[in-house]
């Protein structure tokens, strides 16, 4: 797929496709970092950003992502040019709130009974189980992901959003910090010809409520 540098935001979110087959070509640390500036830039719940990347180039490892004890036998995901482990720090997403709840605060920004909404908000997720913690990380970590897919198409690679891991697996396989969860594997690439065009996808009278 051709770089294409003028897509408007629809076209790129026309032209995104789930795709899993790749060339040889590698993903440069250029396109990795254009990768990442488009995620730093998503929105995040009192502009926590618990968002938290590890790129996945070296070809022995992307071997093992598609293997049966790390992602079910995707075995496709060996011929990724990369492999994007996309994890929420989930005690940086309460300490994050935290300080942006007291800078709001302390800047007099947000005041009276909304103040004291976002200080409950942010007291509940600070004593919130785990779980919790992480599904409100995790959303914001999704928006990212997102962002790095429309920035993908733009530079003329593919992506497909990996949610069928082993999260302990690739935990261990990678050293990552205990404090992190994996969120999804973001596999990028460049895509070989013969790419879907067509979205299957419900009407919109499903969807939408009226
Ligand atoms: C949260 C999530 C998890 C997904 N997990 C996988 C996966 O493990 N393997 C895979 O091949 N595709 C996975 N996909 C891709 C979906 O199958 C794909 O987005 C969907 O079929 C729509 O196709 P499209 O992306 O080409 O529009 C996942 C997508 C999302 C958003």
């Amino acid at each position: 797929m051709p770089k294409d540098t003028n897509l408007g935001v629809m076209d790129a979110i026309t032209k995104r496709h789930s795709v899993r087959t790749f060339t040889e070509k590698p993903v440069s640390n250029d396109q990795l970092d254009a990768l990442f500036q488009a995620a730093r830039l998503a929105p995040s719940s009192l502009n926590s950003q618990p968002w938290r990347y590890k790129a996945v180039r070296d070809k022995s490892l992307l071997t093992e992502f598609g293997k049966k004890e790390i992602s079910r036998t995707q075995a496709w995901l060996a011929g990724a040019g990369a492999i994007i482990v996309c994890c929420a720090d989930t005690e940086g997403y309460v300490r994050d709130s935290q300080a942006s709840a007291f800078f709001y605060r302390e800047n007099d920004l947000i005041k009276g009974d909304t103040m004291k909404g976002i200080d409950e908000y942010v007291e509940r997720e600070s004593s919130a189980a785990e779980s919790a913690r992480f599904g409100a990380a995790a959303m914001n970590v999704g928006i990212s992901i997102s962002f790095m897919m429309l920035r993908a198409v733009e530079l003329g690679l593919g992506t497909c959003w990996v949610g069928m891991f082993n999260e302990q697996k690739i935990k261990d396989m990678l050293g990552l910090p205990p404090g992190l969860r994996i969120v999804g594997l973001l596999a990028v690439g460049h895509p070989a010809p013969g790419q879907p065009t067509e979205h299957k996808r419900k009407q919109l009278e499903e969807l939408v409520l009226t």
